[in-house]
């Protein structure tokens, strides 16, 4: 079926996913054209996927959809032209196929899985507590989101890197380069080439910075995953300083927004909901699974894109190599097909196999570690948060990558 040029233009509108109108149109696709072709106004025309299925069909079959090719996102042909196919030089496993992945990923797979993050626990609910204290100094209303959700998770990751606090600042901004969720809101203004203006700046600007570090932990090793990359060593041979570069910046900034994004909107949830709250409170052994579903519910990567490496049939249509996909992880996560009744927002959803952490072959390296630290906050914050309720509307930033909600006022009491 042809897609009617308004749902097309709604898939690439930042204004459609802070106002809701996006799941409309995603609701729309699922239903009428869930492997579609479209060509908003600016944009190459692409193929949009929608359903949970089909999202993971593309994503294993890694040799035909790949990510080595063009950016990570679809993004308007403007925004191409300004930032090339890799912006500052870096190369991240997210632009790496086949061998050449697998081989990146497994320098920092092994000290992500569950079993080692947890000589990382107690350092983690030390910062989790340092969060809910500041919390509690608000005296009962803040804005969880900026005020809270916000840092958490930078400060987590950090540490996990092993960086010091002090450079902060500086790791905000870079995990703030390419997207809206920062609490200025500074990008969700800009147009597509002040953004890429932006984004190309700060790339350009780490160098310094990310050489010490990598000179520093080859001559100093320490227990930290800073170390692990410095010293990656592929087929022998140490990793380039490019290579290391590129695995810092995707490490920080595809930790923290996306951990911030699901913790905010899980407040959100809980905060609207008084039945559930309680709930959960009485049941702590119900966190885990309301931790999946503020996962599920906010999506907060909402889409990556694929290209097609070879003229190719796929889901009855015909596709040409070259041609890119855009696959819309938030609308697989609330597909009728793959959850019952996936609009609402349930702490006891099971099963909750969804596709907001990705599938195949790039499924989240961090998924682990997100889980943890959503986990430990939320094992520390309930026993002291007597109740809680919103204070105000829960806002959506304007962006088409990774955001969850970027304002969610609440009152609260606690102990
Ligand atoms: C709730 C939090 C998070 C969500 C929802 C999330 C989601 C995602 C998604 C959708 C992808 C793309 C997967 C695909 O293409 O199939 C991804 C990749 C990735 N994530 Fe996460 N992520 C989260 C937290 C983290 C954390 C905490 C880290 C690390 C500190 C991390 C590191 C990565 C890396 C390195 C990749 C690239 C993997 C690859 O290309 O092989 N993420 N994540």
């Amino acid at each position: 079926m042809i897609v009617p040029q308004e749902i097309a233009e709604t898939v690439v509108d930042p204004k459609a996913y802070a106002d809701g109108r996006i799941h409309e149109a995603y609701r729309w696709l699922r239903r009428n054209a869930p492997f579609a072709k479209i060509a908003p106004a600016g944009y190459d025309p692409f193929w949009i996927v929608t359903r949970q299925a089909d999202i993971m069909a593309v994503e294993v079959q890694s040799d035909l959809f790949c990510n080595s090719q063009g950016l990570p996102a679809i993004t308007s042909n403007e925004m191409r032209a300004q930032l090339g196919d890799r912006p500052g030089g870096f190369r991240t496993i997210v632009s790496m196929d086949g061998v050449e992945h697998q081989a990146y990923r497994r320098l920092t797979q092994g000290a992500l899985m569950p079993k080692t993050l947890r000589i990382l626990e107690g350092r983690i609910r030390e910062i989790a507590r340092v969060f809910i204290e500041k919390m509690a100094q608000t005296g009962g209303r803040c804005d969880f989101a900026q005020d809270v959700a916000f840092l958490y998770p930078l400060r987590v990751v950090m540490e996990v890197l092993g960086v010091s606090e002090k450079d902060e600042a500086f790791w905000l901004t870079l995990t703030q380069a390419g997207n809206t969720q920062n609490s200025k809101g500074t990008h969700a203004q800009m147009d597509d080439t002040a953004r890429a203006e932006a984004m190309k700046q700060y790339l350009t600007g780490l160098n310094n910075y990310f050489v010490d570090i990598i000179t520093d932990r080859r001559a100093n090793p320490r227990e930290d995953m800073a170390t692990r990359i410095a010293n990656g060593e592929i087929k022998g041979e140490l990793i380039g300083n490019m290579e290391a570069m590129g695995y810092y910046i995707i490490f920080a900034s595809a930790g923290h927004d996306t951990t911030s994004a699901s913790t905010a909107g899980g407040m959100a949830a809980l905060a609207g909901d008084p039945e559930q709250f309680r709930k959960l409170k009485d049941n702590p052994v119900l966190i885990p699974g309301y931790v999946e579903e503020s996962i599920r519910w906010v999506a907060p990567v909402k889409h990556f894109a694929r290209t097609v490496t070879a003229d190719t049939e796929f889901n009855g249509q015909q596709l040409a190599k070259g041609e890119r996909l855009m696959l819309c992880f938030a609308s697989g996560t609330r597909d009728e097909d793959a959850f019952t009744d996936p609009d609402r927002f349930d702490i006891e959803r099971s099963p909750n196999r969804h596709v907001g952490f990705g599938y195949g072959p790039h499924l989240c390296l961090g998924q682990h570690l997100a889980k943890l630290e959503m986990r430990i906050f939320w094992e520390e914050l309930l026993p002291r948060l007597q109740n809680v309720e919103l204070d105000g509307p829960v806002i959506h930033p304007e962006t088409t990558s990774i955001a969850g909600p970027q304002s969610v006022p609440i009152k609260f009491v606690m102990s």
